[in-house]
């Protein structure tokens, strides 16, 4: 069989210095557990602009839809704010999630217990939190027609329109019922179907797709902003959370500040199943390119390093792999390593971005 193929796009800032933790990793699976992955590099976000006058290569775009899945690091930095809106990094990012149709954005919000303490909630109510949220990214109020500032009598009025058809809502509801049976089980869809008609067809279309697929699978709904207040209350009661757009962004920043650092945040966004039965895939740190600290060594690589587990576990059923990472970055910051973000001002030296890489790739070494 054919090696895993992976497209690694480094992009800007910190981006490059927290890849190549992670290719630490890629290393490490080759040599320790007989996984070679085809690994091929290119260009995204500002670097690409600087050398090819647009944020993303067509021929970047072919490679990112043959691969099984594409690992991304960050883009942007305040050398390009003044670029054209057409051409600015971020334009080469949202491409990639047009293009690839990646409908479906998983966000874990993930505790390790080292780090409770860094929440600005309680220790009990997030020691060991694991949930996901899954929200869905291509479609609802972000692309509806109509949309647009118009003159109305003497006023101006801003428009934008949500909208789901009912196979939008469907796949995704799909995605989070495939994500929860690899974990606890338990979906909850989150809408406003008290006061939005587009809301009453996602909480039926959710609940249909259960009764005929997933039945198996514990649903229940919740109005989303009771949602927003159950999140912050007593987390632990969830395990897969499906909401929209709209809401999933609201949502996964609120859930995503309970375990602490913005350095510590993976995420996923799914397509479609290609001819090869593997979704689509692009696996990318929630944060930026952080250019307050690019270049310093201060950049926090376990965001990325979790992402590149997320894409063993969701692209290529290395599950056990996976865990083995996260084991050993939990491990890591038990033994009291930290990098800068995770410290205050009296904790101590912080260790840097490839210390941490190589204090993650020991742990892993110790866990064989
Ligand atoms: P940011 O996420 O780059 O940084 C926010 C703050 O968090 C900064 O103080 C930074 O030093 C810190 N931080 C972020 N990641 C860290 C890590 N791994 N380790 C330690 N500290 C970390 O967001 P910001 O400053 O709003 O944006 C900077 C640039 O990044 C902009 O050009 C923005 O457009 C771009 N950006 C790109 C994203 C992407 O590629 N997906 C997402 C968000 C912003
Ligand atoms: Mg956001």
């Amino acid at each position: 069989m054919a090696n895993p193929s992976l497209l690694i796009l480094a992009g800007d800032g910190i981006g490059p210095e927290v890849m190549a933790e992670v290719k630490k990793i890629i290393g490490w699976m080759g040599a320790k557990r007989g996984v070679t992955f085809d690994v091929t590099e290119d260009l995204v976000g500002g670097c690409a602009y600087d050398k090819h006058g647009v944020p993303l290569h067509d021929d970047t775009m072919a490679k990112a839809q043959e691969v099984d899945a594409v690992l991304l690091g960050a883009v942007g930095g305040p050398q390009y704010d003044t670029l054209d809106f057409s051409v600015k990094p971020e334009r080469g990012l949202l491409r990639l999630r047009k293009e690839m149709d990646l409908f479906s954005n998983l966000r874990p919000a993930q505790c390790f217990d080292a780090l409770a303490d860094f929440s600005s909630l309680k220790k009990d109510v997030v020691a060991g939190l694991d949930i996901v949220i899954v929200r869905e990214l291509t479609s609802g109020v972000y692309f509806g027609e109509p949309r647009g500032i118009f003159v109305e009598g003497n006023e101006r009025v801003g428009i934008n329109t949500q909208r789901y058809t009912e196979s939008e809502i469907a796949r995704v509801a799909r995605s989070a019922f495939e994500l929860a049976r690899k974990r606890a089980n338990k979906v909850c869809s989150m809408e406003k179907a008290n006061v939005m008609e587009s809301g009453i067809l996602w909480r039926d279309v959710v609940q249909e797709i259960h009764d005929k697929e997933y039945p198996d699978v514990q649903l229940s709904h919740m109005y989303a902003d009771n949602g927003a207040m159950q999140l912050v209350r007593w987390p632990k009661q969830f395990d897969v959370i499906v909401t929209d757009n709209l809401f999933g962004d609201v949502l996964s920043d609120c859930a995503a500040m309970l375990t602490g650092s913005l350095g510590m945040l993976p995420s996923a966004s799914l397509g479609a199943p290609m001819a090869n039965g593997r979704p689509k895939a692009l696996y990318e740190p929630v944060h930026g390119s952080a250019p307050d600290i690019a270049g310093t060594g201060k950049a926090n690589p376990i965001a990325c390093i979790l992402s590149f587990a997320m894409a063993l576990r969701y692209s290529f059923d290395m599950g056990e792999d996976a865990t083995r990472i996260e084991k050993a970055v939990e491990q890591v910051l038990a033994d009291g390593l930290r990098t800068a973000d995770l410290m205050g001002p009296q904790d101590g030296t912080p260790i840097s971005t490839t210390q941490m890489g190589d204090a993650i790739v020991a742990a892993l070494d110790a866990s064989l």
